[in-house]
């Protein structure tokens, strides 16, 4: 049995890595029916993390594939469970079983299910949860999970959320204090730098491991993603039977998706193929596997917006390798100057590394803050309906979205690694119920971020870094007069009774 190389042993290494135990921050997605032991091996064997798709699955399915797993691996693996599509009683026994069987990491995905988490949690087991929002990200982060996924519209499979990656990761980056992947469209080593670069943890791949010799999918799928274009992966609703309504897939563009094969709605159930002595149904959510038989063209053919730059079939531990691989070569691409910058030892390296050591404490503190700041804007906004009060939470948010992402940028920039701190600050004002007087409490909290710039100001040479700095100094100061004026407008004093 190969042993599990030392931890730290990637080039891009991040604090998730530790946490699950692999060596590279490449997770393979727990996709139902697909991501099976043979691709699970495989991806643990490479370095990366795997999660067996489960999602409604039999107990003793379960129980078969996580055997074969440690049966040929020591790498630590997950169970992906979907509760919100699961009968309450097979839900029920697939928990007890990830209890008895010690799985150590179980993905959640769909509705946040506080008892699910708790149980898990109870039990020892590490729970990560697939989000599609910011406001779902705070769900599942007070329900007790450990790690989140952001997965972006452009993702494969069952589609939580509206925005693309590039828009939601910064948003759950500015309200997680828990590590968060990313998920959607990923499928080569730019993609994975730069959502890296971005402050994901790790990439989270799919539908570029569907297309795997080692995935459980029918070849008829595989060869349909390495012959489709980016364009023909749509977002359609037809695919809906066994699932919570109106879920949303992204699928290759087919008869059931051009409306050919009838009203998904209003047809009777219908038998259109064969998986392991059970029927597949049109628009049911199966999708063609190893050892179905059936109208393939008219399964669910998964695929993200990535798929049109799948262009071959290869062995999944090749395919995560060569991933890393450019990734890795991307990464440096986008640090080379901060690279070259750092290389020489010397005693003036000495002092340059003293000076950013203090200068990232104070840019943590003030993304704690930040986070902080975002995290109560986005509360708030789903408390409020007073339309001119939205507009000012929701112009909130997204700046302090803006400013925690920037603040982490500049950590990472100086060799630091962003905390998952939320400041103290959250907790406060979560404290007052009074919509009012928390926005006057948070212009409280502006007025504190204004004078740690102030002190910051000073210390900082880089002149990209001041002019971000300055930047984020200006907009609080435009917030806290928007603030003051609404408050003065609605008949509240600007303090309300809080200084
Ligand atoms: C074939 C397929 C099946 C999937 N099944 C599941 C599932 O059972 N549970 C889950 O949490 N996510 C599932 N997903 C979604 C993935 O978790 C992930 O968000 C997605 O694959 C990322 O986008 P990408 O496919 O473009 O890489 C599935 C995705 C695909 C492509």
């Amino acid at each position: 049995m190969p042993s599990r190389a030392l931890a730290t042993d990637s080039a891009l290494h991040t604090p998730l890595c530790d946490l699950l135990g692999c060596r590279h921050p490449l997770m393979l997605a727990g996709m139902g029916g697909i991501s099976r032991s043979d691709l699970v091996v495989a991806v643990s064997e490479a370095g990366g993390f795997g999660f067996l798709g489960m999602a409604r699955e039999s107990p003793a399915l379960i129980r078969a594939e996580l055997e074969l797993v440690r049966s040929r691996t020591r790498a630590l693996f997950g169970v992906s469970l979907v509760p919100a599509a699961t009968p309450a009683r097979l839900l029920r026994e697939q928990l007890a079983l990830c209890v008895e069987l010690a799985v150590p990491v179980v993905g959640l995905f769909w509705d946040v299910d506080q008892e699910v988490v708790a149980r898990l949690r109870a039990a020892g087991i590490v729970v990560v949860h697939q989000v599609g929002s910011a406001v779902e990200a705070l769900l599942a982060q007070e329900a007790g999970a450990q790690l989140l996924i952001a997965q972006g519209v452009e993702a494969g499979g069952h589609v939580r959320g509206q925005k693309p990656l590039r828009q939601l990761l910064p948003e759950v980056l500015a309200v997680a204090h828990v590590p968060v992947a990313a998920a959607g469209g990923l499928v080569d080593g730019r993609d994975v730098a730069r959502v890296l670069d971005q402050g994901a943890q790790a990439a989270v791949l799919g539908t570029v491991f569907v297309a795997t010799q080692e995935s459980y999918a029918h070849d008829y799928y595989k060869q349909r993603l390495v012959q489709a274009r980016a364009e023909d992966a749509v977002l359609s609703e037809d695919f809906h039977l066994n699932w919570p309504s109106h879920a949303r897939v992204r699928v290759l563009a087919s008869s059931v998706t051009r409306g050919e094969r009838g009203d998904s709605r209003a047809s009777r159930l219908q038998v259109i193929g064969e998986e392991s002595g059970r029927p597949v149904y049109l628009f049911g959510t199966d999708s063609p596997l190893r050892s179905t038989t059936g109208d393939f063209e008219a399964m669910a053919l998964y695929a993200g917006q990535g798929v049109g730059r799948i262009n071959q079939l290869e062995p999944a531990g090749r395919c995560l390798q060569r991933i890393l691989g450019e990734a890795v070569a991307h990464w440096r691409l986008i640090h080379e100057d901060e690279m070259e910058l750092s290389s020489p030892v010397c005693y003036a390296a000495d002092v340059e590394r003293d000076r950013n050591a203090s200068l990232i404490v104070r840019l943590d503190e003030l993304l704690a803050a930040e986070r902080a700041g975002a995290r109560v804007a986005l509360r708030s906004l789903a408390e409020s309906s007073d339309p001119v009060l939205r507009k000012v939470l929701d112009a909130m948010h997204r700046d302090a979205v803006r400013w925690c992402a920037m603040l982490m940028q500049a950590i990472r920039r100086l060799k630091g690694q962003p905390g998952m701190r939320t400041g103290a600050f959250y907790e406060q004002a979560m404290a007052v119920p009074d919509l009012h007087k928390r926005l006057a409490l948070l212009n409280h909290g502006q007025n504190w971020v204004i004078r740690k710039l102030c002190e910051l100001l000073v210390m900082v040479e880089d002149p990209g870094l001041r002019q971000e700095l300055g930047d984020m100094q200006q907009a609080h100061e435009n917030n806290q007069l928007r603030v003051a004026s609404l408050l003065e407008s609605q008949g509240r004093g600007p303090d309300m009774g809080l200084s």
